[in-house]
C-alpha cells in the first residue's frame, strides 16, 4: 500500500493501476462504515485508491474544522489490512493552492434538506469529489447511503458534468441499537449516544406506519416527530418524505420514497435516513 501527499506522485501511480480502479473518498477517522464501504470496493475493482482529505470548504462558518478528529496511523493500518493499493492524503495547500478559483455548484438537489441548514456544504463536497475524480478516473466511485442526499449530489455532478465514473452506494452500518456509525457520535456523552437511538426508533416507527397501510406522508412525518420529542435531548431539523430520486418533498409513499431526518442531540447533529417500504 502505497501512501502518497502530492498530485504529481498521484498521477503517476494511478497510470501502473491495474483496471479497473476504484475510489472511496473520506474524511479519515474510519470507522466500520467506511471499511464496509473500502471492503465493497475491493471486491469489485482491481486497483484500489481511498483518499484521507479533511476537505474545508465542506464545512461551514459555525462548523469548526479544527476539532474534526484524525488519527491518519489507525487509519493506514485499517486500509492495509483490507488490501487498498493506493491511499490519497493530500495537504490543504495540496488540494487548494493560492490562486484556487474554481468550485462545482450544485443546483436544486443541493439546496434542499442539508443545502437548508449548511449552505456551501455541498458546493464543497462538490467541489472535492470532483477534483478526485478527475485525477483518479476511477470506473467506480463508493459512497455510503448513511449520507443520502451526497449520494444524489454526487449522482447529479457525475451526470452534467459527465464525469464518467459508476457511483455506488454501500448501506448503512449501523451500531447494535441502529445508530448510524457516524465521527460525530464520538462528540456525545453517554447519556446523548442513548438519547440518538431515537433516530433510527423514529424511521423504524414510518416504516412500520407504511407496513400498517399509512400512506399519507404527513401523518408519518407526525408520527415521527412526536417520536423524537419524547427524547428531550433531541430537537428535530427536519423530518422529510421525499422522492428518492429527486429529493423532491412526496405527499404519498410509493417504492421510491424515502424518509431523511436531522436531529440534534445536544449539540451534536445527526442525520439518518431509510427507504420507507422495505425491499423484499
Ligand atoms: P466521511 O464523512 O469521512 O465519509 C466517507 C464515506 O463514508 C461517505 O460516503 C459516507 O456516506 C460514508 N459513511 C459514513 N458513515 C457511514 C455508515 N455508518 N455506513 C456506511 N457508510 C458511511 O462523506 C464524507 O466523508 C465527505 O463528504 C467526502 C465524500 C469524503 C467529501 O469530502
Amino acid at each position: 500500500m502505497e501512501v502518497i501527499e502530492g498530485i504529481e506522485p498521484l498521477r503517476a501511480a494511478i497510470k501502473q493501476l491495474a483496471q479497473p480502479v476504484g475510489l472511496v473518498p473520506t474524511m479519515g477517522f474510519l470507522h466500520a462504515g467506511h471499511l464496509a464501504i473500502v471492503e465493497g470496493a475491493r471486491k469489485e475493482t482491481r486497483g484500489l485508491v481511498v483518499s484521507i482529505f479533511v476537505n474545508p470548504e465542506q464545512f461551514g462558518p459555525g462548523e469548526d474544522i479544527k476539532i474534526y478528529p484524525r488519527d491518519m496511523d489507525s487509519d493506514l493500518a485499517q486500509l492495509k489490512e483490507v488490501g487498498v493499493d493506493l491511499v490519497f492524503a493530500p495537504s490543504v495547500s495540496e488540494v487548494y493552492p493560492s490562486g484556487f478559483d474554481s468550485y462545482v455548484q450544485v443546483g436544486q438537489i443541493g439546496e434542499r434538506l442539508e443545502g437548508k441548514y449548511r449552505p456551501g456544504h455541498f458546493r464543497g463536497v462538490a467541489t472535492i469529489v470532483c477534483k478526485l475524480i478527475s485525477l483518479v478516473r476511477p470506473a467506480r466511485v463508493y459512497f455510503g447511503e448513511k449520507d443520502f442526499q451526497q449520494t444524489r449530489v454526487v449522482n447529479q455532478i457525475n451526470t452534467d458534468l459527465n464525469l464518467g465514473s459508476e457511483i455506488v452506494v454501500i448501506p448503512t452500518v449501523r451500531e447494535p441499537d441502529g445508530l448510524a456509525l457516524s465521527t460525530r457520535n464520538g462528540y456525545m456523552d453517554s447519556r446523548e449516544r442513548d438519547a440518538a437511538n431515537i433516530l433510527y426508533r423514529s424511521l423504524n416507527l414510518a416504516r412500520k406506519m407504511v407496513r400498517e397501510g399509512v400512506r399519507d406522508a404527513a401523518k408519518i412525518q407526525c408520527g415521527m416527530r412526536a417520536a423524537i420529542q419524547t427524547e428531550p435531548l433531541a430537537t428535530v431539523d427536519y423530518i422529510d418524505i421525499v422522492d428518492e430520486a429527486t429529493l423532491e418533498e412526496s405527499a404519498s409513499i410509493n417504492n421510491s420514497t424515502r424518509v431523511l431526518v436531522a436531529v440534534r442531540i445536544g449539540k451534536v447533529r445527526l442525520i439518518d435516513n431509510m427507504r420507507l417500504f422495505a425491499k423484499s
